[in-house]
């Protein structure tokens, strides 16, 4: 199937000064993401347990074709250059944010992820008819959970799940924002 094409943005940041858009994420960005994930623990903490380390073309084939699910790339809409990915998942009763990585380590922490996620929040509230995005993010992930809780998000303290890796339980949390309080914070 072909994946129906979308572009987000740009926006700019009057504070950060940086301006990202959201791009279809297809075939020629697959070898670039997967550079990105160099071992079993990044993969997991990047998407859960969905893959299988190494990632390769034919898993990002497989969950591109997902109809519930939207994957794009992060492009610097000044250099044009490919900085990031993120995703979108449909469920019957909520939306889920997921799978969203900054390529280079040395651009964390600057304030390029909360970008990205007002992006995504944008995307999934005027596009899709639903009032509640959520996602799930390892309790130990510190940087991603104050990222996401800068744009809104609050912890859910009802749902938790575990996963295994090595010989490792990781828990990760449940984070959730309403449109309304998305749209209100907008307007601060
Ligand atoms: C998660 C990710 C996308 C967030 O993007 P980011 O650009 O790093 O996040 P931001 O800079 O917008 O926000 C993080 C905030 O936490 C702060 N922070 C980062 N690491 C921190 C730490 N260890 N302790 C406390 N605060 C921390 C940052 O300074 C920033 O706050 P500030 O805006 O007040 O300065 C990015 O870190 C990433 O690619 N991580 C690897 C993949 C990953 O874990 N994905 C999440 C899957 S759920």
């Amino acid at each position: 199937m072909t994946p129906v094409s979308y572009m987000v943005g740009p926006k700019i940041d009057h504070t950060k000064h940086t301006m990202l858009r959201l791009e279809t994420f297809d075939k020629d960005s697959y070898e670039e993401l997967i550079s990105w994930i160099g071992s079993e623990e990044e993969l997991m903490q990047f998407a859960g347990p969905a893959f299988t380390f190494p990632l390769t073309k034919e898993q990002l084939e497989t969950s591109v074709n997902d109809k519930n699910r939207f994957s794009f790339k992060v492009v610097n809409s000044i250099t044009n250059v490919t900085i990031g990915h993120a995703e979108i998942y449909l469920t019957d009763h909520s939306a889920y944010l997921g799978r969203i990585i900054i390529g280079d380590k040395e651009q964390r922490g600057k304030g390029l992820g909360q970008q990205i996620v007002n992006l995504l929040l944008d995307f999934v509230f005027s596009t899709f008819d639903k009032t509640k995005v959520e996602l799930n993010v390892f309790d130990w992930n510190v940087g991603a959970i104050k990222c996401y809780e800068k744009v809104g998000f609050v912890i859910n303290p009802n749902k938790k799940i575990e996963r295994q890796i090595k010989n490792e339980i990781w828990t990760a949390i449940n984070m959730t924002i309403d449109k309304s309080r998305w749209q209100r914070l907008q307007l601060d």
